[in-house]
């Protein structure tokens, strides 16, 4: 896969590139794949230790920039997408990519809940998408979004993750629509992958583990890097210029979307 990722032509190539939550998990994975495909990128996270990581471990390979915030405060918006454009130039790509949730029964839910999930995902992925609008009209750029199937299938005890996450998947859309006069495309992934908070899960939970990966058609967890990080890198380059406002499925045939 490595092979095949350095291989294709991404046309990324110096292309700015904001990921949130881009020192851990998946927005790491994906951080890894655009700066070796030659993008310069902004990973903005709440965990500075490991913010601090990831720019050691990926300078070797390219540009690399990081940002300690919390997305959850509204102050931060506007700071994230001026620090791209301060430090590269341009912005090109916006991947709304952190999010927080916490999984209860429908009935035990609270308001603190819904807030902790909408003011990690729904609102940073809007105000966010707002603030780089113009820049990404300059740039022809492109929005890429994070839905779960958590949402399209409505997992119990997922409420609060799936109202937003279905929530995020409705505004991309229509930015879609808006803002295809633009020249900016948007477009969600609904990835699974092995992130460490998986890992974990599965030294705690083996057998509800091993359930998840049978019932997983390709029977395995996707890599954040060469699995989710390289149809990222489609979904920037102009290979998907064609598409707009879609949901990707890359979750190894979980859910099949018509
Ligand atoms: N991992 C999966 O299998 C899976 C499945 C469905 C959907 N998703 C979605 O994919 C995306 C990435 O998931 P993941 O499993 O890699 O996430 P994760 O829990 O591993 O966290 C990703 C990063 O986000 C950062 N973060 C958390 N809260 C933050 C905040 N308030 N401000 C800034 N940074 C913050 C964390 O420090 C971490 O580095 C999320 O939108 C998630 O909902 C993941």
């Amino acid at each position: 896969m490595e092979v095949l990722i350095m291989s294709i032509n991404w046309d990324v190539q110096d292309k700015s590139v904001i990921i949130t939550g881009g020192a851990g998990g998946i927005g790491l994975g994906m951080a890894t794949a655009f700066v070796k495909a030659g993008a310069k990128v902004l990973i903005v996270d709440v965990n500075d230790s490991a913010l601090t990581q990831a720019k050691k471990d990926l300078a070797s390979f390219g540009t690399i920039e990081t940002l300690k915030a919390d997305i959850s405060s509204v102050t931060v918006d506007q700071e994230i997408i001026e620090t791209a454009v301060s430090k590269f130039g341009s912005l090109d790509v916006l991947i709304n990519n952190a999010h927080a949730s916490k999984q209860k029964p429908f009935t035990d839910l609270t308001d603190d809940d819904l807030a902790l999930s909408f003011n990690t995902g729904f609102y940073p992925t809007w105000h966010l998408m707002q603030f780089a609008h113009p820049y990404l009209k300059d740039s022809k750029g492109c929005v890429i979004n994070f839905a779960s199937g958590a949402g399209i299938n409505g997992q119990p005890t997922q409420a609060a993750y799936a109202a937003a996450k279905e929530a995020i998947r409705g505004l991309s859309r229509v930015a879609a629509n808006e803002w295809a006069s633009d020249g900016i495309r948007v477009n969600i992934i609904s990835p699974i992958a092995e992130t460490e908070g998986v890992k974990q899960w599965h030294k705690a939970a083996p057998e509800q583990y091993d359930q998840l990966v049978n019932s997983i058609p390709l029977h395995r967890l996707g890599d954040p890097e060469t699995d989710i990080g390289s149809v990222a890198l489609f979904l920037a380059s102009s290979a998907s210029s064609y598409m707009t406002g879609q949901t990707l499925m890359v979750d190894g045939g979980d859910i099949k979307l018509r």
